[in-house]
């Protein structure tokens, strides 16, 4: 059987050279647990001598006793020396620069087009969508433009390979007015109340024309719509998205092979220099084509003209943007520089509405 002390002094120097909780928890069942050092040799008290066992036995309770206090000593210590490494491992930078934070913008096409469904939206009119590769029937020959028409022109149209379902060529859809025909050729019955929005190509490409841009269509059907409701409306319009109440708008007669008569609709303004101020100023800037819906293209779409009319109108969005929020160049629009978008675009959580402002 060990001496005690010598017991004492070998589990004392185990607790010590313990460097880790989980070492500790082992030294502390090698020692104390039912087949630890201490445990067997009080196990073996038995085999003494009454007057040994009394010695010996109260020794190794002292041995024990000590050995525990030192355990719970140790395990304090190697617990607080745990918890400043982690503290240590897992400290935060406070100094460290902020991830940044973009946020997109949006377009100003996108917004601009969103600021016009706005506008038609609260009048009643709902958004109709069309391919952008039309066929020469709709976005010709049903709006009665005649076959020799120079819009037709290779020069002037892109045609891509290939027929539609009916025969007629393939082109990249010049105008919004395709649209048109379609939503009269869905719908069985008037009325009908809708506006288009969408890309349009022509073959142009210089600082003011791009061969892709975009339009948004108008197109009312009913028994009694005359001339006086598509003034109203584009007048009313007009004030609403420019966000001048009593904008001059004027009604200039003009020729479209669709509309009949036809007008295009001038707002007022001052130019002076490079100025351009939009409101009385008594200077003009073209900005749509409309018109009283031909009898011809109503029955090309299966509606009775006798029963039936209508008017329609078309504007360029670029345009409107670019009177609107003073972007001098039509080209930036394509671009793709931040810069120019970081500067032109919109928050996403702005979204414009007639009620908190366009
Ligand atoms: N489609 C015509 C254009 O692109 C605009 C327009 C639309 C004119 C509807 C009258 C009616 O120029």
């Amino acid at each position: 059987m060990d001496e005690p002390e010598e017991l004492k002094r070998s589990l004392l120097a185990e607790v010590d050279g313990a460097n880790t909780l989980d070492d500790l928890e082992q030294v502390r069942v090698s020692a104390l647990g039912k087949k630890g050092r201490l445990t067997q040799q009080m196990k073996q008290l038995g085999q003494l001598d009454p007057e040994e066992r009394k010695r010996v036995g109260q020794a190794l309770n002292e041995v024990k006793d000590a050995v525990q206090q030192a355990i719970e000593t140790r395990k304090a210590s190697l617990a607080e020396a745990e918890m400043q490494a982690r503290l240590e491992r897992e400290r935060v930078d406070v100094t460290l620069p902020a991830r940044p934070f973009d946020m997109g913008r949006i377009h100003p096409i996108s917004r601009t087009i969103e600021e016009m469904i706005q506008i038609f939206g609260a009048m009643g009119f709902r958004v109709a969508e069309g391919p952008h590769v039309e066929d020469d029937f709709h976005n010709f020959t049903a709006l009665n433009i005649p076959p020799e028409h120079p819009a037709r022109q290779e020069h002037d149209t892109f045609y891509v390979e290939g027929t539609g379902d009916d025969g007629h060529r393939k082109v990249l859809r010049t105008h919004t007015s395709p649209v048109q025909i379609r939503a009269m050729r869905q719908l069985e019955e008037p009325p009908i109340r809708v506006i288009a929005p969408g890309r349009t190509f022509r073959s142009d490409d210089d600082a003011t024309h791009s061969p892709m841009f975009h339009q948004i269509e108008g197109l009312v059907v009913d028994r009694t719509t005359h001339m006086g409701h598509l003034k109203g409306t584009l007048i009313e319009f007009c004030r609403a998205f420019f966000g001048v109440d009593d904008l001059p708008v004027q009604f200039r007669p003009s020729y479209f092979p669709f509309t009949e008569p036809s007008a295009e609709v001038d707002i007022g303004c001052s130019k002076q220099g490079n100025e351009l101020k939009i409101g009385k100023g008594g200077d003009w800037l073209e900005i749509l084509g409309c018109g009283m819906i031909h009898p011809k293209v109503l029955e090309n779409c299966g509606i009775d003209s006798s029963q039936y009319q209508g008017y329609a109108f078309g504007m360029g969005v670029e345009r409107a943007a670019m009177l609107k929020y003073g972007i001098p160049d039509l080209r930036t629009f394509y671009e793709s520089d931040l810069r120019w978008l970081r500067h032109y675009g919109f928050l996403p959580i702005e979204t414009p509405s007639p009620v908190k402002g366009l």
